[in-house]
């Protein structure tokens, strides 16, 4: 009895953290409103969450693909990052109205810019569907018979849920399936940009400064959402009104201190908190190192080509941008876990939980072969991941490949057209055809990424392994990689702008010479071979590694009952909660867990490109005009750390302080801490916010729209 005491006190300092925790906001009221108020908050959990009156839930929405955005105004202003808002700004942009370069304000209703395509969605309801979606599940069936029944209930209560109504609805697994969750959430999608800051300020540090603390960017933007004259969503129109939210956030310009109860309320994509040691050791010692070296590769390539000339730099930048971050992320994450010695700390909570099943001979035998399973199945799937990835961030990360492969469907439709059947060629060659000349791509920059992938390739990945066309190229061309690439890129009419404006000019006519092209050729080819071979692999892996995962997972919450588990995140609604906090990133330096202007105005003095800023900022901030948005000392502050847990997915997320006011905007994490996806440290993961009080500051004084403060609660 002693011994299990002291095995189950150890368990709780391994698995339960401060601060961690990504948790659902309906569970909120059972699972954690007295930890939340024991560190200061000071409402109701029904605030939070309620479906029967206006709670925070209602100001918190999904902010296109994968960010969040929140409420600000009872006129439906919402407040997200400027990345996340970042494709949208560039859609509207031209040579001639630039508004990523020079920032965009609606000074009144008629200058707000309709985003086609952008939405934003709501949740209106979360259900606990565990049992009906078990419903009529034998104990008999086998994993597959399971996994269709259960998708077969989960398409019949989605269905259900949005009957006869505008909503729409969704069901996700947490705890790895061991429970589902029905969400029934209302999308609208008439959505308009308010403003912008150029994006020197948006994206002030640019790469150098992306997961880096301390951090100097407004990372904002500003949209509203407009509905019909019900108050409902409506498509694009003219007539429609904006919309009148259920709730909207106050907000504080009362500014902060560290230790002040901080929340945040989003929608974190993904994180894999209970990981075994096999998966983590396969993390660090394979999927990251492999990832991150062929990013470098590329990263390095285009960095070089950027540099050199300006219009290559202009058609890169988004691209580079998008390679360069989760580049950084993995690296930091990689260095995290091994300097945390993740591996054997997974590997000791997995030999304490055997330890705590074997009081119980039943629990016992049910997880005796658990872990020697997991260590089974990732031997056997170390190798598929090396293939897929080779696949994914190497061949695919040669764009003529990716689009040209895309052509697949462009010939396979015009071959039922061409046969007189049913098809729909129109519209799959006219999504697939790119704009000629090709808006951003270069040639020979995309050749010289070929042939250094091609490279890392064919020196990494068995010949017995590669997709046979590219086998047969390679034997064609003596190994030599060069010459396979040259002949390719000379010969292709898909990554040349003569040869494609010819090529698209008469496409349905000579179809059939065009796929012979060899880049469509070898393409297409690599496509096949992985889609036939790795891919079905990975996905059965993935499906053994799952139920692996759920039973473990099971085994924790039923066994370790002292702690709290939070399910993985998985992009629906969750609320962490933690501080304002600094850190020590390294053995002899403390950061402080705030920066002001001061910071940004010596970075620009740096000269470098990243930290340029427009001369009116510098005005402005020598003139010292910050109003009510000083901090009491007079300076003007930027951004602040939190200890809460958070992830990609969680940009543009509000942070709010105990009181249910919004005192920022999250937008990243620190360098040090990227590892909280796998396995979070109070003492040093920390979430990066933009200090409200910036942000109005910029609509203020910097934009000259502070009429928009007017339809804000502000709490001074
Ligand atoms: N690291 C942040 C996130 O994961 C910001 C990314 C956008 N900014 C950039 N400089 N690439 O999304
Ligand atoms: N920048 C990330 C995003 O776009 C948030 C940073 C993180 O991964 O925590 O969601």
């Amino acid at each position: 009895m002693k011994n299990r005491i002291i095995i189950l006190f150890t368990l709780v300092s391994l698995f339960a953290k401060a601060d961690e925790g990504m948790w659902m906001p309906q569970l909120i009221q059972a699972l954690n409103i007295s930890d939340m108020k024991k560190n200061g908050f000071k409402l109701t959990a029904e605030q939070i969450y309620s479906i029967n009156k206006a709670s925070m839930k209602d100001a918190v929405a999904i902010f296109g693909g994968g960010c969040t955005a929140e409420v600000i105004s009872t006129k439906g202003l919402i407040l997200t990052n400027h990345h996340c808002g970042f494709s949208s700004i560039a859609g509207l942009s031209t040579v001639q109205n630039d508004y990523l370069k020079n920032g965009y304000w609606a000074m009144k209703a008629e200058e707000e810019l309709p985003c086609p395509g952008l939405t934003v969605t709501f949740i209106k309801r979360i259900d606990d569907v565990t049992t009906k979606v078990f419903e009529n599940i034998k104990p008999t069936f086998s994993e597959i018979q399971k996994d269709s029944a259960i998708q077969a209930n989960i398409k019949v209560l989605e269905a259900l849920a949005k009957k006869d109504s505008h909503f729409d609805a969704f069901i996700r697994p947490f705890y790895y399936g061991n429970e589902y969750y029905l969400f029934v959430i209302e999308t609208f999608k008439d959505i308009r940009l308010v403003g912008t800051p150029p994006e020197s300020i948006g994206k002030f540090g640019g790469e150098t400064d992306n997961w880096v603390w301390p951090r100097h960017n407004a990372d904002f933007s500003m949209f509203r959402i407009y509905s019909n004259k019900e108050n409902k969503p409506a498509d694009f129109n003219n007539g429609n009104i904006p919309y009148v939210p259920i709730h909207s956030f106050p907000i504080s310009l009362k500014g902060i201190e560290k230790g002040d109860f901080t929340m945040v309320y989003g929608f974190p994509g993904k994180t894999q908190e209970y990981l075994t040691s096999y998966a983590v050791d396969l993390l660090i010692n394979q999927q990251d190192p492999i990832r991150v070296g062929l990013r470098e590769k590329r990263l390095n390539i285009l960095d070089a080509d950027m540099k050199k000339n300006d219009t290559i730099r202009l058609m890169y930048t988004a691209k580079y941008a998008g390679v360069a971050n989760y580049y950084k992320k993995w690296s930091g994450e990689m260095i995290g876990l091994e300097k945390s010695d993740a591996i054997n700390k997974k590997k000791k909570q997995e030999a304490e939980f055997l330890t705590l099943v074997s009081a119980d001979p039943k629990k016992a035998e049910l997880y005796k072969n658990l872990f020697i399973e997991f260590k089974r199945t990732y031997t056997e799937y170390a190798p598929l991941s090396k293939q897929f990835d080779y696949f994914t961030e190497c061949l695919w990360g040669v764009e003529a490949f990716k689009f040209s492969s895309a052509f697949i469907n462009v010939f396979s439709e015009l071959k039922l057209k061409q046969q007189g059947k049913e098809n729909k060629f129109d519209a799959v060659y006219k999504a697939t055809k790119p704009a000629i000349p090709f808006k951003n791509f270069n040639k020979e920059t995309d050749r010289k990424i070929c042939k250094a992938m091609l490279e890392t390739y064919v020196a990494n990945i068995d010949r017995e392994f590669m997709p046979r066309f590219l086998d047969s190229l390679l034997t064609v061309h003596n190994g030599n990689v060069i010459a396979l690439t040259d002949f390719l890129y000379n010969n292709s009419s898909f990554v040349d702008n003569e040869k494609a404006k010819a090529m698209f000019s008469d496409f349905e006519k000579n179809a059939a010479l065009y796929e012979r092209d060899p880049m469509y050729l070898l393409a297409s080819s690599i496509l096949v071979h992985y889609q036939k071979t790795v891919i079905p692999q990975i996905g059965y892996y993935d499906r053994q590694i799952n139920e692996l995962q759920k039973v473990y997972m099971k085994g924790l919450i039923e066994n370790v009952k002292t702690k709290k588990f939070y399910p993985d995140a998985n992009s629906t609604l969750r609320v962490s909660f933690g501080k304002v906090a600094d850190y020590q990133p390294r053995d002899g330096v403390a950061y402080l867990h705030y920066t002001t202007i001061d910071g940004m105005v010596d970075k620009n003095k740096t000269g470098l490109e990243d930290f340029y800023v427009k001369p009116r900022l510098i005005e402005l901030f020598e003139k010292k005009d910050f109003g009510q948005y000083a901090d009491k000392n007079g300076k003007l502050r930027i951004a602040f750390t939190g200890s809460n847990h958070t992830t990609g997915g969680n940009s543009g997320s509000p942070v709010i302080n105990a009181n249910g006011e919004l005192i920022g905007t999250n937008f990243d994490r620190n360098w040090e801490g990227t590892m909280s996806d796998v396995m979070y440290n109070g003492d040093f993961c920390r979430n990066i916010v933009l200090d409200v009080r910036f942000t109005l500051w910029i609509v203020d004084k910097y934009a000259g729209a502070g009429y928009l403060l007017n339809e804000m609660k502000l709490i001074k």
